[in-house]
């Protein structure tokens, strides 16, 4: 990578104040003092939960020879130069896409954001459109291309990351980039550099709120996403979700809906779900290009959703039918969301649902295709939104015929009184639960009382495979606990 100037990089950057030389080779940017290396220009940038102002000292110690911040030195760094910014977030995303060349303008780029289903949609786009070309993936599962991949720990990575990472695989020839976009790092201006070509939104419900503090900033904060779209931009709405209209209404560019509403563009002429391992849904997609058929091993109606969307995406894109139907029939259940860890008498799905409309889609979606009693396990996250907990109770009471209250992170907090949160929700009179702490001993009590076509849904975790407490954080994985449970099992008999 070439070096370029301080004056390069902020040619875009609302610049208040500098003090030293702007002629000055920068070799990397970095939000993160920890991985500053020498001549790289450190971004002091105020994050989700820390202020990168504290990690000068760190940063210059390093050997940073510049420092972007939003306010001006406390103290002088000798021979470094320090750059007064207007918005520290945005010079970060601003710099660091000068730094790459504004890499992410050679692709085709689709953003899927939404409170749920924005791995399942991205996964599948990406899928579908890798029958076209290369296709990088970004999200909660890390940033991938072809055999090249990297953990990133958050949905959406720090500007400077993806531009990293787009650079290192540059290569590769990928031609699209498909990526989640959180609403956090809509807010946190992680993507204000990345043109997109399409945006899809998927769901709206209440989670976050420890962050947005309320539902219309929580709203308002997908919403710039699709004010990024240009003219001749695309944007892809599941009109079943209430709040599908508002964000039309606001839209610039052209669109499409999916759902099974009647006055969708892209929706369902007919269509059938079973627990089958190869053809879970099958379905007849009507699309602006005529009907499509698909075979699909995914499960369910929320699922049916979800190949829609990147049904839509595809048809935009002018992805044949064939290369389509045959890239969802090939789309296996993201590691997860509503995946079998168990099929035998009775079956055992893991699902990463851990808010109330995620909660109560999974469950309904289930309800429609198992023919016994459907038990659920779940709990809630310790400081973390406390006001979804009693609609998670009450998601569980109405749609479930018996539900097990466990642990799903306690963190900081005694995991009693989460659960006791979640009992709160539950509609009056319901009876049908146990409470049990111990998620291990909870899977067990629910996998005894499953019986022959019963469906136990742990939902919470999904891939996870840890379980956080106060004082202590230990391996947890909801598909290894089923298994041992199962296989003991077993050996009773
Ligand atoms: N279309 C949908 N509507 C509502 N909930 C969904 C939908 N698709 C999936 N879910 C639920 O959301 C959970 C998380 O799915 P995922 O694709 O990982 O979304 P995200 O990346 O937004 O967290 C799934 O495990 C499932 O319970
Ligand atoms: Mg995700």
């Amino acid at each position: 990578m070439k070096t370029k100037t301080l004056t390069e990089l902020l040619s875009h950057v609302d610049v208040i104040a500098a003090a030293g030389t702007l002629e000055k080779e920068i070799t990397g940017i970095t939000n993160d003092s920890r991985k500053v290396e020498k001549g790289n220009c450190f971004v002091a940038v105020k994050g989700y939960n820390e202020d990168g102002l504290k990690y000068v000292g760190d940063a210059v110690e390093k050997g940073a020879g510049s420092i972007v911040a939003r306010q001006k030195a406390q103290k002088d760094y000798p021979g470094v130069t320090w750059v007064q910014v207007k918005n520290d977030r945005a010079a970060f995303s601003k710099i660091a896409a000068r730094f790459y060349d504004n890499i992410s303008d050679r692709f085709y780029t689709v953003g899927v954001t939404g409170t749920n289903a924005k791995t399942t949609v991205t996964e599948l786009v990406g899928a579908i459109l890798e029958r076209e070309a290369e296709t990088v993936r970004i999200g909660t599962l890390g940033m991938r291309c072809g055999k090249t991949y990297r953990p990133t720990g958050l949905t959406t990575p720090e500007s400077a990351d993806i531009f990293k990472f787009l650079s290192d695989v540059s290569g590769q020839g990928a031609k699209n980039l498909v990526m989640e976009v959180s609403s956090v790092a809509l807010r946190l201006f992680r993507v204000e550099d990345i043109t997109f070509s399409q945006a899809i939104f998927t769901t709206f419900s209440g989670d976050h709120l420890d962050f947005h503090k309320t539902m219309e900033e929580y709203l308002a904060s997908k919403m710039l996403l699709f004010r990024k779209l240009a003219e001749n931009d695309w944007a892809i709405i599941n009109i079943d979700d209430p709040s599908a209209v508002k964000i039309i209404h606001e839209l610039h560019c052209k669109y499409l809906t999916y759902g099974f509403s009647e006055d969708a563009d892209v929706r369902p002429l007919t269509y059938k779900f079973s627990i089958s391992r190869t053809a879970a849904i099958e379905a007849r997609i009507r699309t602006p290009r005529g009907a499509i058929d698909i075979k699909s091993p995914l499960l369910g109606r929320l699922n049916l959703l979800n190949i829609m969307a990147a049904v839509t995406s595809a048809v935009i894109k002018g992805v044949p039918f064939d290369d389509i139907a045959a890239a969802v029939a090939a789309f296996k259940p993201v590691k997860g969301r509503l995946d079998f860890a168990y099929t035998g008498d009775f079956s055992v799905l893991i699902d990463y649902a851990h808010t109330d409309n995620a909660l109560e889609s999974l469950l309904k979606s289930l309800r429609e295709i198992v023919t016994g009693q459907l038990i659920v396990v779940f709990g809630a996250g310790g400081n973390r939104d406390k006001t979804k907990r009693p609609r998670m109770g009450k998601a569980a009471s109405e749609n479930a015929d018996f539900v097990v209250v466990t642990s799903d992170n306690p963190r900081q907090e005694d995991p009693g009184a989460i659960i006791k949160d979640i009992l709160e929700g539950f509609q009056p009179g319901f009876k049908n639960y146990i409470t049990e702490p111990d998620r291990e001993t909870a899977i067990g009590k629910a996998l005894n009382m499953a019986g022959k076509g019963d469906m136990v849904v742990v939902a919470g975790k999904g891939h996870e495979n840890y379980q956080i407490f106060k004082d202590r954080t230990i391996h947890f994985d909801d598909y290894e606990v089923v298994e041992k449970l199962v296989k003991n099992e077993a050996k009773l008999k």
